[in-house]
């Protein structure tokens, strides 16, 4: 099927180029014209692990083509729509401006019969209001979110655990069937719904996830004072599966360009709706959540003591996860920037996130790799669990320290390892410190 897809950031840049690998003659459409040029050479503008094969092998098959003039979408059967909707300035609500750009952008473009298919994360209630935007031009409008991660969603896209259509009649679901013919042949499963229902599936899923961490985190604020350990605590409760294990790691919290906007816009349109009540929960999700970035913060000056202002920092990790230079709403990066603006010596480090960070936060010392941050340190920060960093051999770097003081602010090393290689080592939520 002709495709063209409007957005390439992280989300369209990985559905266009997983669309041409399917074999759909594919155009990626946005307004940032260094975004385009790095696209059609083949160079995935953001780091994201399977990305620069498949672009690679799109563009070389003649399957994949991106552009910043809207013009060229215009022989496409579908368009999705795949801007990000990010968290209004000093509001809570999501900021919608760039889907209506790309709405209207599209418009004078849209031939009849043609689709237009809604993936970004949105307010319930923005879809029915474009579908008469589209209307007007006898093209149908269907809304399909996505639910991919960051680090895997190469995966994500081509493999998805289901796939969710919001549609208002029969002819967008036969489209969107074709657009996603394999995914269906091996069985994914498939919820074909209306509007409302897409736009809050997607909601809810994140709220969900966000919930789960923060409730794990708000045991791990217990555990701390009782002396509990709160990874033996998820590992125990994790054992039901009707809880499961999977997103109960607690430690500096969830960040990123998803969760934490998501369920502030979630709250917003809940409040608008009269309903606020129905997710204020989620608001002591996020005030737990940006607890333990304080949290924290404060075991840093404790460790550190007097030598606040003397003793240098490592803080190991800048991306809001592993597997991702992504450091929008960063736990990582929010310690690191913290410390520093308490005057503290940091040194902070990240195998693929320092461009990003250095953007946003000029002020602090970054060095290339774990070695170099460490070299001197009076504590040691683990904030995002890179494989290398969890791989740390403690003996071998406890040479290069100037104290063994070690913050494992994702819970992610082994305890008895750290500590019997002589490291005061500090979790979070695992067990009292005193
Ligand atoms: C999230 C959802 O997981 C995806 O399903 C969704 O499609 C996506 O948002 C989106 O809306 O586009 P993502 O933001 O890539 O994906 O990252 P996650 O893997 O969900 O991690 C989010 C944050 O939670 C990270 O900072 C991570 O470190 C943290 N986290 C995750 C924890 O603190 N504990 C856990 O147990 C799991």
């Amino acid at each position: 099927m002709k495709i063209s897809v409007i957005g390439c950031g992280y989300l369209g840049a990985v559905h266009a180029s997983a669309m041409a690998s399917l074999g759909h003659d594919v155009i990626g459409i946005d307004v940032e014209a260094a975004k385009v040029e790095q696209l059609s050479r083949g160079e995935a503008p953001f780091f994201e692990p399977g990305l620069p094969e498949l672009l690679s092998a799109g563009l070389a098959s003649g399957n994949l083509r991106f552009s910043t003039d809207i013009a060229d979408a215009a022989d496409a059967e579908v368009h999705f729509v795949a801007v990000g909707t990010p968290q209004r300035k000093g509001e809570n609500a999501a900021d919608l401006r760039y889907v209506d750009a790309a709405i209207e952008a599209l418009l004078p473009w849209l031939a009849p019969g043609s689709l237009v298919v809604g993936k970004s994360t949105v307010p319930v209630g923005t879809a029915a209001r474009l579908a008469e935007r589209v209307r007007t031009r006898d093209a149908d409008l269907a809304w399909n979110p996505e639910f991919l991660r960051e680090g895997y969603a190469v995966k994500d896209t081509l493999q998805p655990d289901r796939l969710v259509y919001g549609v208002d009649g029969d002819a967008a679901q036969g489209i969107l069937d074709s657009v996603y013919a394999q995914a269906l042949a091996a069985g994914t499963p498939l919820v074909v719904t209306d509007f409302a229902t897409a736009e809050l599936v997607k909601v809810a899923a994140n709220a969900f996830l966000a919930t789960k961490i923060s409730f794990i985190n708000a045991m791990a604020e217990i555990a701390e004072t009782v002396g509990a350990d709160v990874t033996t605590l998820a590992d125990a409760i994790g054992h039901d599966a009707r809880i499961g294990r999977r997103f109960l790691n607690a430690g500096i919290g969830f960040g990123g360009g998803c969760l934490p906007k998501d369920i502030r816009a979630f709250t917003a349109r809940a409040e608008e709706l009269g309903h606020g009540e129905s997710v204020a929960f989620l608001k002591e999700v996020d005030a737990i959540n940006l607890r333990r970035r304080d949290r924290a913060v404060d075991l840093v000056i404790e460790v550190l003591g007097d030598r606040l202002r003397t003793g240098r920092v490592a803080i190991l990790g800048l991306a809001f996860k592993p597997e991702s230079d992504d450091v929008r709403d960063s736990p990582a990066l929010d310690v690191a920037v913290r410390l520093h603006g308490l005057g503290v010596d940091v040194v902070a480090t990240d195998p693929e996130a320092i461009e990003n960070a250095r953007r946003l936060h000029p002020q602090l010392t970054y060095v290339e790799d774990a070695g170099e941050a460490i070299a001197g340190a009076e504590v040691v920060v683990l904030v995002t669990e890179w494989r290398e960093y969890r791989d740390l051999d403690p003996a071998a770097i406890g040479a290069q320290v100037a104290t063994k003081n070690i913050i494992d602010g994702r819970n992610v090393l082994d305890v008895d390892a750290w500590r019997s290689a002589g490291w005061s080592y500090v979790g979070m939520g695992r067990g009292r410190r005193d």
